[in-house]
């Protein structure tokens, strides 16, 4: 029966000819009947009519499949109306920023490393050297979930370059990307929660000129090899020395406007050597390892790359500002 394609809208008519008209094969057998011996003649007029019986329902079925699918409601479906698109999602673009830093390190042979957003006061702060009256500690910088012991929102992610020497004896060369916390009051500047990455390199004999050159590689690559950069010395109690890496203002090419207040420049992370301190606090002998380590905060470097002027466009989920991002991979 392979032949009747239900799909095809005769094939139940086709069918009844065949088999079921006055010219049908049926009809044929049953005249052959006569030239039966008398003997076969009633076994085989059985069989004929099962036969026929066969094939009608046969006929109903094929009849039945060709109906319109009829739906509650009694509307009929049509199948060869275009089906109703489903909404695509695109990529947040502090994700697809986040992806291009990962992929960038990656090629330089960093691996990816991550942490819990929710630490304890030695992963966030003591490890890190930060010491106990140091103002990052207090409740109007950080969310504490719990005073005693000190449950807290992770307020960097140098928390997970903790994390990873814990864990891991030199050589280390990972790249920690991450969301953060800090008490902040919400506007176009500053926000309650953001993103960062954070970098640490240790081996022996790593340099700052290895430091140096690998951020400039890292924002060539990123933004452009016509962007500037520049390092200014800083102070953090977990490297030593410390520095800043600014880069030529993107949105008015150094020009001076509002996002680099004029000075032409922007900073977008901080750097230094890492405090023989911290290396000790995880048993990596400082006079044997060195190691640079960085943070730059995403919304920062994504509010240059896509000229972002507000914040909070990044938490809200508006869709219309959400789907600029379409097609960007
Ligand atoms: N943790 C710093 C912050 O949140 C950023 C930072 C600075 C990270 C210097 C580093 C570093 O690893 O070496 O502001």
């Amino acid at each position: 029966m392979s032949q009747f394609d239900a799909a095809q809208p005769d094939s139940a008519e086709v069918f009844r000819i065949r088999f079921l008209g006055t010219k049908g094969q049926i009809k044929a057998l049953m005249g052959e009947l006569k030239n039966v011996s008398p003997e076969q003649r009633k076994a085989m007029g059985q069989h004929l009519n099962e036969l026929k019986v066969l094939a009608e329902q046969q006929w109903e079925s094929l009849k039945e499949s060709q109906q319109p699918t009829v739906i509650a409601g009694g509307n009929s479906m049509d199948r060869t109306l275009p089906g109703t698109p489903l909404p695509v999602g695109t990529r947040h673009p502090l994700s697809l920023v986040r992806n291009e830093i990962v992929a960038i390190f990656r090629r330089l042979g960093f691996a990816v490393a991550e942490g819990p957003e929710i630490e304890d006061d030695w992963h966030n702060f003591g490890a890190m050297n930060l010491p106990e009256d140091h103002p990052a500690r207090d409740m109007q910088d950080t969310f504490y979930i719990q005073q005693e012991p000190a449950w807290l929102l992770r307020t960097h992610t140098s928390s997970v370059q903790a994390r990873v020497m814990e864990q891991q004896q030199p050589p280390i060369r990972v790249i920690c990307p991450g969301r953060v916390y800090r008490n902040e009051t919400i506007s176009a500047r500053a926000h309650c929660f953001f993103h960062q990455v954070e970098g640490l390199y240790i081996d022996e004999h790593v340099s700052f000129a290895d430091l140096k050159q690998t951020l400039y590689f890292f924002v060539q690559e990123m933004l452009g090899k016509n962007v500037k950069v520049r390092f200014r010395p800083s102070y953090f109690p977990f490297t030593e020395p410390s520095a800043e890496m600014d880069i030529s203002c993107l949105i008015c090419e150094g020009k001076g406007c509002s996002v680099c207040k004029h000075s032409g420049w922007v900073e977008i992370l901080g750097s230094g050597m890492v405090h023989p301190r911290v290396l000790e606090n995880f048993s990596i002998d400082p006079n044997k390892y060195t190691g640079f380590a960085f943070g730059m905060g995403i919304e920062r470097i994504t509010q240059l790359k896509y000229q972002i002027n507000d914040l909070r466009l990044y938490s809200q989920n508006d869709v219309r500002f959400l789907q600029q991002f379409s097609g960007v991979v």
